[in-house]
């Protein structure tokens, strides 16, 4: 399938479907199974500085038909333990991005710095949890503050550095576009979007910190017409992500102009298996299609 083989940010994936942060990063080895179902890639876990408990349960609510309810705070072993996994990532040939939070410019810095010791082959900040006090979208929404962020990084660190940007804001594309000013690599679009459930029998919302980020199939539209947006506004390549299950929804972030995507909810359903299934389904939509290489089809919906 060399038509799927593809070069982001200087760096090089045997396809652009990747996994996405947050599911299955826990560990080295569910890691390299994702890469060994198939996965172009895999970003980490959200590591954080120190180690850290995340919310109380309830964190996660399926919810049918629309995708993934979730708030699990953040919960992590912090960057010293979390080094032991992707060394063992690392060990089996997996491509790592490395997923970061902080509360501060600094701590962004120093734990990228920490990241890219370890051997990952780019950062991917989190600057779009849509819940977790001082973290993610608190620091992420404000283009200002973003900057100062990705700057900070920028100037720590020589692997590529990726962006992960909120949907949760009056201007996403403004926000690719300070990402892209202040230096970043690429950006990751989207995080998920801010939403709640209740339990009509307990009459209570049905997660411990009440609100929490949304994902599955109801926000593809949303991702789509976010990377639609960014490609309109910025030079840098872009991330999609956003309830990708089927081939045809990489190939849709492609044509809209993502050069990778992730996957995230749709593994959780479905396991490792699913990357090859859409590396296969994309490689035939490629070529149905007459695209000889990824790169060629990227962005392709929005030629007149
Ligand atoms: C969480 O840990 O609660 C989710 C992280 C995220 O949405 O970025």
């Amino acid at each position: 399938m060399d038509c799927l083989q593809t070069r982001v940010t200087k760096v090089d994936f045997r396809n652009p479907i990747l996994l996405a942060s947050g599911i299955w990063g826990e560990s080295g080895e569910s890691l390299a199974r994702a890469y060994a179902g198939g996965a172009g890639g895999v970003v980490s876990k959200s590591i954080g500085s120190e180690p850290r408990n995340g919310y109380p349960n309830p964190t996660i609510e399926k919810l049918e038909g629309w995708g993934l309810l979730n708030a699990m705070g953040l919960p992590n072993p912090g960057i010293v333990s979390y080094g032991e996994e992707v060394r063992f990532a690392l060990s089996k040939g997996v491509r790592v991005i490395g997923s970061v939070f902080g509360g501060t410019p600094e701590e962004f810095a120093e734990l990228s710095r920490s990241m890219e010791q370890l051997g990952v082959a780019a950062v991917e900040l989190n600057l779009s949890c849509p819940h977790a006090k001082g973290y993610g979208s608190e620091i992420g929404a404000d283009p200002a503050l973003l900057a100062e962020v990705v700057a900070a990084v920028k100037a720590a660190v020589h692997i590529p550095v990726w962006a992960k940007l909120t949907p949760n804001t009056q201007d996403p594309a403004g926000l690719a576009e300070a990402a892209e000013t202040a230096g970043a690599d690429a950006i990751s679009a989207i995080n998920t979007l801010r939403a709640m459930a209740i339990d009509p029998v307990t009459m209570r919302p049905v997660l411990s910190h009440i609100s929490g980020g949304l994902s599955g199939p109801a926000i593809k539209p949303i991702g789509l017409a976010f990377v639609w947006r960014a490609f309109e506004r910025i030079h840098i390549p872009i991330v999609g992500i956003g309830g990708i299950s089927r081939a045809e929804d990489v190939f849709e972030y492609v044509l809209a102009g993502a050069s990778l995507v992730e996957v995230g909810t749709a593994v959780a359903d479905r396991g490792a298996m699913l990357f090859q299934d859409l590396a296969n389904g994309l490689d035939t939509l490629l070529r149905e299609r007459g695209f000889t290489s990824v790169s060629e089809a990227v962005g392709a919906a929005h030629r007149k």
